[in-house]
């Protein structure tokens, strides 16, 4: 299936590492002109070599070192890539990191920095790609969520409810958005291989494999193993795609039947 992605530009946020950069290869194979955020300028000019080595079809990637809680970061990395390319035709606010823990140990510090990052980023930053979206004449903003969203756990905050909110910010754009053509879905992660995962398998002391082996066989999910971040990058890959144009303020779980809520 041709996803009609080619020549289209995508605005990926969290896009050196993890899920972000499986999406980053997928749409720049797919012809799409990619802008990407991260922190650290190290591993964005790392991708972004590897891409162009790769000799993708006529891949065009801009990485752009960014913090998406800076409302000026936000704003430069949304005019680089205007400036590049003159458009806007998609965008995925996929930059988090996990922030689960016991609500009696929490501060006010901890819930706003996690607010502030998944929440306020992606905010802002469609606040900024909206005159853009609809200029090209509609587009496609995708959220990297995660199930706890609909199905928080104990000790799941800050982030269900962050993840939460952001449902609920993806179901009440896609309907003031429809009429502008601009489709609004949220992507809801289970567990995914990522480089968050091969962080934490390093302060465990045990192999990648053997913790993906152990999440995947002890944590409930009826597939029996972890995803795959290329099972991600399809599914947003997607969702930016044309093909998917009947589909708007959907909240998709992406965990291998994990998630008691669909
Ligand atoms: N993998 C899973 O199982 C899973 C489960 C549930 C939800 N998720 C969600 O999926 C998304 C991707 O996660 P991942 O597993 O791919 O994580 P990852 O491997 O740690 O990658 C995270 C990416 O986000 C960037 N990032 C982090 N903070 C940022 C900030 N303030 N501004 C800009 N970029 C930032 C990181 O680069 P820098 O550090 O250089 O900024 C990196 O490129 C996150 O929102 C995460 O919460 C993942």
């Amino acid at each position: 299936m041709d996803l009609e992605l080619a020549g289209r530009v995508i605005l990926v946020t969290g896009g050196s590492e993890g899920l972000g950069a499986a999406l980053v290869r997928t749409l720049a194979a797919e012809g799409a002109r990619v802008a990407f955020c991260a922190r650290r300028a190290e591993a964005l000019d790392q991708l972004a070599d590897e891409i162009m080595k790769a000799g993708a079809a006529e891949a065009d990637v801009l990485p752009v070192a960014a913090d998406v809680t800076s409302p000026a970061d936000l704003e430069r990395f949304t005019e680089l890539a205007v400036g590049r390319w003159g458009r806007i035709d998609g965008l995925v606010n996929n930059a988090g990191r996990s922030a689960a823990e016991m609500f009696d140990t929490q501060t006010d510090e901890m819930w706003s920095e996690d607010l502030e990052l998944k929440v306020y980023g992606a905010i802002r930053l469609i606040r900024l790609a909206l005159p853009h979206l609809r200029a090209a004449g509609g587009g496609s903003i995708v959220n990297t969520l995660a199930v706890a969203a609909k199905a928080p756990g104990a000790g799941s905050t800050p982030t269900s409810v962050s993840r939460a909110a952001g449902l609920a910010l993806t179901k009440a754009l896609s309907k003031e958005l429809g009429r502008d053509g601009i489709r609004v879905n949220a992507v809801l992660i289970g567990l995914l291989e990522s480089r968050q995962w091969e962080r934490r398998a390093t302060e465990l002391g045990v192999s990648t494999s053997d913790l993906y082996a152990d999440l995947g066989q002890n944590s409930g999910i009826p597939l029996g193993r972890v995803g795959e971040a290329r099972d991600f990058a399809d599914l947003a890959a997607f969702l930016l795609s044309p093909r998917a144009a009947y589909l708007t303020g959907a909240g998709i779980n992406l965990d291998g039947g994990l998630s008691p809520v669909h």
